[in-house]
């Protein structure tokens, strides 16, 4: 984490905001129960049928993955309870459903409206971006009314809602009026006349329901993403398999080289639809966005966002400063005995061994630390296994190499077959054990 503490209440908004986007995922254990986790669209045989209104609702739930972040580990679906760990403590996701005392029973449409739009309770107390409204503001009226309806199908479940255990002052609600003073801004999404509709449904859903921004945007030193490097990249933390927090890198998604410039519509439709694709596969925290939500979308829709995110406009993230050739040197001799053998000499790997690191995202973004964690943990693919891949899995190298040799090879696979990304540091590596 980079952010500064001079402001405090600022910086603390911030981090809430910042790292409260995790999702406990790093292992099975750490996520949401098999059945928790299947979305309602699965679960649609067992359920009284609902209203065309309720249905639309449901596909939209899907869309905004309100599943994974509103379902502890065992918990019953949307009941809540879900940590998110930051710097300043943990704060839990609440229940959604339909109890009337510790669910949103009694809300009104309205009450729902100014939740989703403004990121503020009947009571008007403020709710923290970790609930990622700053996104779902983007939502149509009749969005937003189908939704209500779906949540209306949900069943009453009590279930208290967990205690936040934020340290004074960050549990202040109140500040939070003044960081959304800041850098809240509200708005149904505007579609752009000058694009087609297929690119602004997929804008409307990368930028809106999808919140994929919440993960892939850089933000400020007070915890608001940049307007002006949206998706050029992002951190959070995440708990890991026991208990660690951890922190993520969410990749470039701009049509930088450092990002899916090399991607064609064809690799990113397949990597959301399927997990799989010619680029790279789905592992990490980004398992729970494809399984549980863009995988479940309509083919249409899935390939609006893959339009979409083809034209988004080149943009470097800030990386850093290039690593020393003495490092380059190091890098290559432990990539020759560690790598090479399934990524090739070459970077390019091939169907049955590792994907190709020219080019890659994840090599490439801006912070190192996914990078970092595939070569320690390896990566984590979904589990169950959602594809069958021709590929042999990738190993953990946490117990078999030092923290200089890790940060050597990062930096080496940052920076070679024209790959270009700042230097790793082995107190980088360090922070992710
Ligand atoms: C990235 C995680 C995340 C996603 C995705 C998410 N939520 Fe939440 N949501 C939260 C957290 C965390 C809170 C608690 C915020 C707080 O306490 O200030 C919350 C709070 C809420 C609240 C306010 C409840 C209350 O009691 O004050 C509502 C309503 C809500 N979410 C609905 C939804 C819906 C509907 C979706 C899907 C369209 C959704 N959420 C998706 C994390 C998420
Ligand atoms: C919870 C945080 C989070 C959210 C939300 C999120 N991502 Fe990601 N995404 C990641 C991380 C972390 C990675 C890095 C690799 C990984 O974990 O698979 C990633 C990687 C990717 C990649 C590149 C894969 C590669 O290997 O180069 C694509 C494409 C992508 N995300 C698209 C999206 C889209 C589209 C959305 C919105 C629907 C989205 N992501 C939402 C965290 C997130
Ligand atoms: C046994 C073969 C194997 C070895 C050895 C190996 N990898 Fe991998 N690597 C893979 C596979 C396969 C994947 C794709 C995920 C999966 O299916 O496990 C992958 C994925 C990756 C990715 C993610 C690429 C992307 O764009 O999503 C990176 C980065 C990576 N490996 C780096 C390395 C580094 C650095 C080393 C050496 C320290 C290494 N790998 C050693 C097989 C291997």
């Amino acid at each position: 984490m980079t952010l500064r503490t001079s402001i405090l209440a600022g910086s603390v908004l911030a981090a809430v905001c910042l790292t409260g986007v995790a999702i406990a995922q790093d292992q099975p254990a750490a996520a949401p129960a098999p059945a928790a986790a299947e979305p309602a669209a699965d679960a649609a045989p067992a359920e009284p049928a609902l209203s065309p209104e309720a249905t639309k609702g449901r596909y939209l739930a899907t869309a905004g993955n309100c599943i994974t972040c509103h379902t502890a580990e065992g918990g019953k679906p949307f009941t809540g309870g879900l940590a998110f760990p930051t710097d300043f403590g943990t704060i839990y996701s609440t229940n959604i459903t339909q109890d009337a005392e510790t669910g949103i029973g009694k809300w009104s449409l309205d009450d729902f409206k100014k939740a989703m739009r403004q990121g503020v309770r009947p009571d008007g107390a403020h709710l923290y971006p970790a609930f990622p409204y700053t996104s779902f503001t983007k939502l149509t009226d009749e969005d937003v009314a189908a939704l209500y309806a779906y949540m209306k199908t949900l069943g009453a479940e009590a279930a208290p809602a967990k205690a936040n255990t934020l340290k004074f002052p960050y549990n202040q609600r109140a500040l939070m009026g003044v960081w959304k003073s800041l850098f809240f801004k509200e708005g149904t999404f505007k579609a752009d006349p000058a694009k087609s509709p297929e690119i602004n449904r997929g804008a409307y859903l990368v930028e809106g329901l999808g919140h994929c921004s919440a993960c892939h945007s850089p933000r400020n030193f007070l915890g608001a993403e940049k307007d002006d490097a949206l998706l050029t990249g992002g951190v959070f933390n995440d708990k890991s398999a026991g208990g660690a927090i951890r922190q993520w890198s969410a990749t470039n998604l701009t049509q930088h080289a450092t990002g899916l410039g090399g991607w064609d519509v064809e690799a990113i439709n397949a990597y959301l639809k399927t997990g799989l694709s010619k680029r790279a596969t789905v592992f990490g925290p980004m398992n729970e966005v494809v399984m549980n939500s863009t995988k479940k979308l309509t083919d249409e829709d899935v390939k609006a966002m893959a339009v979409y995110l083809k034209q988004v406009p080149a943009k470097e993230g800030n990386s850093g400063s290039a690593p020393s050739k003495e490092q380059l040197t190091q890098g290559e001799t432990v990539y020759t005995i560690r790598c090479g053998t399934c990524h090739l000499p070459t970077g390019l790997g091939s169907e049955t061994l590792g994907p190709s690191l020219v080019g890659s995202a994840v090599a490439q973004a801006p912070s190192a630390s996914t990078l970092i964690n595939i070569i320690l943990y390896g990566p984590k693919l979904p589990a169950p296994p959602a594809f069958s891949s021709p590929r042999k899995q990738m190993t953990p190298f946490a117990d078999e190499m030092r923290d200089d040799e890790v940060a050597a090879v990062a930096s080496y696979v940052r920076n070679t077959w024209g790959n270009k990304a700042g230097a790793v540091s082995a107190a980088d590596v360090a922070k992710q054990r």
